[in-house]
């Protein structure tokens, strides 16, 4: 039973999806950590992959860029597939001096200034929160399997945009505490809680809004394996 936006027939896509943005990356999760991974959907090239971890069923799928793409992919899977847990795995930009590039943001939190939330429930200031419990899971598992990475837990911004520059804006965030930007992780939620299933986004510090560091594109491919490994384990 194909959806407009995924090719895959109901059975192949399992309860717990892992999502990283880039199909790329969901391609490198399953050939990496995934047993027995077999290439489910290709719609627009958002590749999605089925196979087991640690004997347990698992897909690692590609939500694409933004809110409104991982809106649409994280939809049809609870809602046409039986989705029960979406885990992003994706990259962010640092806010604070005290997060630094390749650390890695349990968002237990997502602020964010996109029409895309606020259509949801006019007049309400939704609050975008992680799963709980996979959120307390995913903490334990990161103090557990990563003494070489900072792990931090805390909010971030979702923005809709990748380029616009709002100092004012960063440093209020920063200010109130968000540690990090990036461009989806209040979108799942909103899925989450509309959609009565578990969403967590756990995300590698790719580039600094203030020193102005950054990751190389092949970085941000491959620099990505203590947040897999934690979002594989819940
Ligand atoms: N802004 C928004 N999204 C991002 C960034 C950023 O600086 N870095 C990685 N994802």
């Amino acid at each position: 039973m194909p959806t407009p936006h995924i090719r895959a027939e109901r059975g192949q896509i399992a309860r717990r999806v892992i999502m990283p943005g880039d199909p790329r990356r969901a391609e490198r999760i399953a050939r990496d950590y995934l047993d027995d991974a077999v290439l489910v959907t290709d719609v627009r090239g958002i590749l999605g992959f089925t196979g087991t971890w640690e004997g347990r069923p698992v897909t690692a799928m590609a939500s694409g860029m933004g809110g409104p793409s991982i809106t649409i992919y994280a939809t049809e899977l609870a809602r046409e597939y039986g989705v029960e847990q979406i885990v992003r795995v994706g990259t962010a930009g640092a806010m604070r001096a005290d997060v630094a590039v390749r650390d890695v943001v349990i968002a237990t939190g997502a602020h964010t200034d996109s029409s895309t939330m606020a259509s949801r429930i006019p007049g309400v200031h939704f609050s975008h929160v992680a799963d709980f419990s996979l959120a307390r899971a995913a903490v334990a598992e990161a103090e557990r399997l990563a003494a070489e990475v900072t792990v931090h837990a805390g909010q971030v911004f979702t923005s809709d945009h990748f380029y616009l520059e709002r100092p004012a804006l960063s440093d209020a965030l920063a200010a109130h505490g968000t540690l990090a930007v990036e461009m989806e992780a209040a979108a799942l939620y909103a899925v989450g809680a509309a959609e009565r299933i578990r969403t967590l986004a756990i995300v590698t510090i790719s580039d600094h809004l203030l020193t102005g560091e950054s990751m190389t594109a092949e970085e941000r491919e491959s620099q990505f394996g203590t947040a897999v490994r934690v979002a594989l384990a819940l």
